[in-house]
């Protein structure tokens, strides 16, 4: 059956264009949707597409503007009943983090999928038509509804509160963790691994035009409070700490923090490390800080601005929406 798809195009490589096929150098964010949907025809996909651009940059570049307009787009193309689906097509880079700022804001009564490229489109072994197509057929997909918003990479289907980018180069790039991935798929064959999990179709967050400052304290041998204090300034409203291991920092950066945090500061630990958890410690109550559990610093960046946001100060709950995250 052919399925009806919007397209919000963002940029990135995906739409990147080098010049020759094995050049190293190339400018993310070349092609127009109009002339992506045109490609796209050439491969017999058994879907209708009506395509947008939010915006045609490198995703290094996205940010609150860009976020500002694709949020809106999302939600017209879920209320249009002849919508079955979204993609989101979006550089590799910063992929993650709109993932999850939209997983958070978005209702999950419909598929929608973000998808991207490793290599740029006139390069010989370009992922993105594959990528695309395979997108096509997950939001396409009964079964993807219920699942929030999914990302495609790579014959893959994640989560978007699991998806990272684990390596700077090569078309396996996307990786899943806690779940590895949930689901695998291929322009002919999609197999979810378990049911669906979002039981409340609704976002779990409104939208919020602004979100506040929110900074990212990477965590290193040597680090003290002198330069964490510069760091902070006078304004930061919350602070995700990638620290070192299991969410540490040495006894100089923990008192700096503790003493922001009785100021009104927001402080989020979180792992520098590719993977684990961070688990709450017995200090963190006395110290008012919260555990990132399995959120790295970029999404644990996310969800601290949407709950400061929606005024969500005491660290109790802030930890709570982080155990359920
Ligand atoms: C970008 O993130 O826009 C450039 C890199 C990529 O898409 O792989």
């Amino acid at each position: 059956m052919t399925s009806r798809i919007t397209v919000l195009a963002t940029g990135g490589t995906i739409a990147g264009i080098a010049g020759s096929a094995i050049a190293k150098d190339y400018v993310a964010g070349q092609i127009d949707i109009e002339a992506y949907l045109e490609q796209v025809g050439g491969l017999g996909l058994e879907a209708e597409f009506s395509g947008r651009q939010i915006a045609n940059i490198d995703s290094a570049d996205i940010g609150p503007e860009v976020w500002n307009a694709l949020h809106p787009a999302v939600m017209e193309a879920l209320a249009d009943e002849s919508c079955q689906g979204v993609i989101v097509t979006h550089g590799t880079d910063t992929l993650e983090e709109t993932a999850f700022l939209l997983d958070l804001t978005l209702p999950a009564s419909k598929p929608v999928v973000l998808v991207g490229a490793m290599r740029p489109a006139d390069a010989v072994g370009y992922d993105g038509l594959r990528n695309f197509a395979n997108a096509v057929r997950v939001a396409g997909d009964r079964q993807a509804a219920g699942r929030g918003v999914l990302v495609v990479m790579g014959d893959r289907v994640f989560g978007a509160r699991d998806v990272r980018k684990v390596r700077t180069r090569g078309t396996d790039a996307f990786r899943g963790f806690p779940r590895e991935s949930v689901g695998l798929v291929t322009p002919a064959s999609l197999e979810w691994f378990g049911a669906p999990w979002r039981v409340d179709a609704s976002a779990q967050f409104a939208w919020q035009d602004e979100l506040p400052d929110v900074g990212i304290l990477f965590a290193h041998a040597g680090l003290d409070a002198a330069s964490v204090a510069r760091f902070l300034g006078e304004d930061m409203r919350g602070v995700v700490v990638a620290g070192v291991g299991e969410g540490n920092m040495s006894e100089a950066v923990r008192q700096e923090l503790v003493a922001r945090r009785k100021q009104g500061l927001r402080v989020v630990r979180a792992s520098r490390a590719d993977e684990g958890l961070v688990d709450r410690e017995p200090e963190d109550d006395g110290n008012g800080f919260v555990a990132a559990r399995a959120l790295n610093p970029q999404k644990a960046r996310i969800l601290l601005q949407l709950l400061i946001a929606h005024g969500v100060d005491d660290p109790a709950a802030i930890q709570r929406a982080f155990d359920g995250s």
